[in-house]
């Protein structure tokens, strides 16, 4: 695996080659905008808080104000960062002439992959920005306003709205444990990866499924799959196209070095 900060030239060569792409982005993609990962040792959010008590349906239903308060700060926390040079780059690779289709499956909950211009971005673990009705699903479009206020970064518990429809509380949009992937979704990132000649997997821990299973999926057809991430991966399968970087140090160096 390189752990310089040029990409190896077969890694350049792959991506020159490339025609259909697609990147599965992890929280190490949004790292460099200040958003903490999850399994990161200290900074990760699971490493200060217990995912049993606040991403469950269970926790939401047990003490839903302390639930909602705690993606509230995240959402706030997402809304004052900004894309880093990792997505800008992502959306230059999608915008070359070379690129037939490059689309972005990511984990993330943020929204910096779309702020940061991309075209075509499918969440599998849903978004801080969709939250729905617990009780009967309907979308819920009245958040805006409230992420801007500063006392919602801090409140430890904030009552959720009301569904407009039904009066169930509103839930946030995102994949709890226990939950499945939105199915439409999940057909979709497969398709992608089933006509896809090359699958960048960018800052993912690969712990977590279905995700995880898509850089095998791609292998087993013959697309080639190269990982970047500052630590060695258990996504990588040491055939040379790794690289020991992190997004927004590599990926603007790959850009520039297919240019060259
Ligand atoms: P993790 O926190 O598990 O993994 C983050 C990965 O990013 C690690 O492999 C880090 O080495 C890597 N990383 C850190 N900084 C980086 C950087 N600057 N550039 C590139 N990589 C970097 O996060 P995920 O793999 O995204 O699910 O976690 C998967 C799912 O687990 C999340 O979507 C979330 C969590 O539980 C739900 O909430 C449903």
């Amino acid at each position: 695996m390189s752990t310089h900060t040029t990409p190896s030239e077969t890694l350049v060569a792959r991506c020159r080659a490339a025609r259909r792409i697609v990147v599965l982005t992890g929280a190490g993609m949004s790292a460099e905008s200040g958003i903490p990962t999850f399994r990161d040792r200290g900074t990760g959010l699971w490493a200060r808080f217990d995912p049993q008590t606040l991403a469950t349906a269970e926790a939401f239903q047990r003490d839903p104000d302390m639930v909602w308060a705690w993606y509230e700060s995240r959402r706030h926390g997402v809304s004052r960062a900004v894309p880093n040079a990792g997505h800008l780059a992502l959306t230059a690779l999608a915008a070359r002439p070379q690129t037939k289709s490059l689309t972005i499956v990511t984990q993330n909950v943020d929204d910096l992959h779309e702020r940061a211009g991309a075209q075509a971005v499918l969440h599998l673990h849903g978004s801080l920005f969709s939250p729905r009705c617990f009780d009967c699903g309907c979308e819920f479009k009245g958040l805006s306003e409230a992420a801007s206020d500063e006392n919602r970064q801090t409140a430890m518990r904030l009552p959720p709205p009301r569904c407009p429809a039904c009066d169930g509380l509103i839930r946030p949009g995102v994949v709890w444990f226990g939950e499945g992937l939105p199915k439409a979704v999940w057909r979709e990132a497969q398709r992608e990866v089933e006509r896809a000649d090359l699958l960048l997997v960018i800052g993912t821990s690969g712990l977590v499924y279905s995700a995880a299973s898509l850089p095998d999926a791609a292998r087993r057809r013959g697309c080639h799959v190269a990982v970047l991430n500052p630590d060695a991966s258990t996504l990588s399968d040491g055939v040379g196209l790794d690289w020991q970087v992190r997004a927004a140090v590599g990926l603007p160096a790959l850009l520039a070095a297919l240019d060259d």
